[in-house]
């Protein structure tokens, strides 16, 4: 297993061993940070964000800083020159001179693998449209970890639009892979694309309460919608508070890549069983283990 000078665009690009090494990493950034200091000195990491973030981006910019490397980057294309023309190529070819991994955030599905094939600096995705977002699903078996130990046959609904979510394209491979098992509760019209739904049952909010491990909720995502009454209507068909968490048992949690938008009720905050806040902030050091290991620099 060598991750040193290797893209991150899909989950699937990570053998079993190097999904648990970088697994592995991150807890230990996590448990000691001092082991974490200086590995990136002298190096730049660049953050390319075509689509807005906030954890996502910032918490690559911490991890850089926590080990010890600089950031250049950008997190609004508008004040670059994308908005006279260059194409993605063009503009990658360049920040590629200029840092040692770009971290790339992209409105198109595809996008960001381009991208990659054309440099030869590490590129990480870091969503592009609805394709895959792999370093979230980290995070997200990370939180997983930290809270349960094994996933094995932890059941995990997946909640609201898994059609369009990223997240979850690149989470229910993987949780397959460490013999969880997925459920998917999907707001009206916005199952599992083809090719990822096949062997995942399907069932309603109120089973898939009562008999999860993880309620995962995820946003109805606007910007993939042409019809606003079509998004509105998906993002009012389901919502997670605290009445509904009374089903749960007392070992289950809920996850949410975040942002939320209505889809988990305030109320849901304050019990324990909420862990949306904690999984943006295991961002960090799952972030920190990526660029560890993607610049030759794991422990
Ligand atoms: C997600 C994304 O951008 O796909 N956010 C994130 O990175 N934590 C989820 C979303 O935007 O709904």
């Amino acid at each position: 297993m060598d991750l040193a000078g290797r893209d991150l665009v899909a989950i699937g690009d990570l053998a079993d061993d190097e999904l648990e090494a970088l697994l592995d990493t991150a807890r230990s950034f996590q448990d000691d940070p001092l082991g974490a200091r200086g590995r990136l000195d002298g190096r730049i990491v660049c953050t390319a964000f075509f689509e807005p973030s906030t954890r996502t981006r910032l918490s690559f910019e911490s991890a850089t800083h926590r080990l010890g490397g600089a950031v250049i980057g950008f997190s609004d294309a508008g004040a670059t020159s994308t908005k006279k023309g260059e194409t993605l190529e063009d503009t990658i070819r360049v920040l590629a001179g200029y840092a040692d991994l770009v971290v790339v955030r992209s409105p198109q599905a595809g996008a960001v693998r381009r991208a990659a094939g054309i440099v030869d600096v590490p590129v990480v995705n870091a969503g592009d449209g609805a394709g895959e977002h792999p370093t979230q699903t980290l995070v997200d078996l990370f939180t997983m970890q930290r809270h349960f130990g094994s996933l094995r046959g932890r059941r995990v609904a997946l909640v609201g639009d898994l059609k369009y979510g990223r997240t979850v394209h690149s989470l229910v491979p993987a949780l397959e892979r460490f013999d969880a098992v997925p459920v998917a509760v999907p707001a009206p019209g916005l199952g599992l694309p083809d090719g990822l739904g096949e062997g995942v049952p399907t069932t309603d909010l109120e089973s898939a309460a009562a008999t999860c491990d993880v309620l995962y909720v995820t946003r109805v995502q606007q910007e993939r919608f042409h019809d606003a009454m079509a998004y509105e209507a998906a993002r009012d068909a389901f919502r997670v508070d605290a009445e509904l968490l009374e089903r749960m048992s007392s070992k289950a949690i809920v996850m949410h890549p975040l942002p939320r938008v209505g889809e988990v009720a305030a109320d849901v905050d304050p019990l324990p069983s909420a862990k949306y806040f904690e999984q943006a902030r295991n961002g960090v050091p799952v972030r920190m283990a990526i660029l560890a290991h993607l610049l030759g620099e794991a422990p």
